[in-house]
């Protein structure tokens, strides 16, 4: 994807400027038909999200179509986990709720019975600026982020069966006044009909960066090479399977 500016006239209206011509955001084109409205801006905190759900609210009070918001730099999981926070609305991290199965497999549980208990006990919160998932009690945020758990959860992510038992699950957290669902698949499959739809987009090194901090307070050191083949090998996996790739 490259740069897509949303910008607003001096007449208050809101355009779509383009910098582009290559492939990858014709493709975006073709797969939203000409209704690619967005705008890309660097976000470093909530209230840069509230800019732009300002400019949103706008777009729609103007009668626009989908609006297709693209982010650099950000961590996704705090950016949005913080926004829901900030808007008193519920949280679903699904990335989470995939490495919960794999976690759920490393320790031998049955798989249907665990996606049943999380029903009623998965719960997220926003502290210290990070999200955390809380399963009954139990804060198991270090736990699916170890290594294994990130590889087995990207292999379980694939099948089918297993990604169509977790979309009832996520669908529960759709509760009034709201949701913030963050992940992959959200606004393609889980719920397409969300009003707005960011795409968060980051520099792998960043994100490599990011990673290792996380792991060291965790007390787990990790080679920054190796964090980021891994989350190369990850992102291709993730992007060219057949259910529910990661597309914007
Ligand atoms: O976002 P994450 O790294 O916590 O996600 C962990 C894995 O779960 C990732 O390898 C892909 C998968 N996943 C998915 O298939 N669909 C989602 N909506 C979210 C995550």
């Amino acid at each position: 994807l490259q740069r897509v500016t949303l910008f607003r006239t001096k007449d208050g209206r809101l355009r779509c400027h383009q910098e582009m011509s290559t492939n990858p955001i014709d493709e975006f084109k073709q797969r939203y038909r000409g209704e690619l409205m967005a705008f890309e801006k660097l976000v470093t905190s909530v209230d840069d999200l509230h800019e732009i759900s300002g400019y949103a609210h706008d777009h729609f009070e103007q009668g626009g179509g989908a609006l297709k918001v693209k982010i650099t730099n950000s961590g996704k999981r705090s950016l949005s986990c913080g926004l829901a926070h900030e808007l008193k609305y519920y949280f679903l991290g699904s990335g989470s709720i995939y490495r919960l199965e794999a976690y759920a497999k490393s320790q031998n549980m049955n798989i249907d019975e665990y996606i049943d208990f999380l029903k009623d006990n998965l719960k997220y919160v926003f502290e210290l600026g990070e999200m955390k998932v809380l399963v009954g009690k139990e804060d198991l945020t270090a736990e699916l982020h170890k290594a294994h758990i990130s590889e087995l959860a990207s292999k379980m992510a694939k099948e089918k069966k297993l990604r169509d038992k977790l979309y009832v699950l996520q669908r529960n957290f759709n509760r009034s006044p709201g949701l913030v669902a963050e992940g992959r698949d959200m606004g393609t499959v889980v719920f397409p009909e969300a009003e707005i739809k960011f795409f968060l987009v980051s520099d792998i090194q960043i994100r490599a960066e990011r990673r290792l901090a996380q792991l060291k307070e965790m007390g787990i050191k990790r080679d920054i090479e190796d964090e980021m083949k891994q989350l190369k090998q990850r992102d291709h996996r993730d992007e060219s399977r057949e259910t529910s790739p990661l597309i914007p």
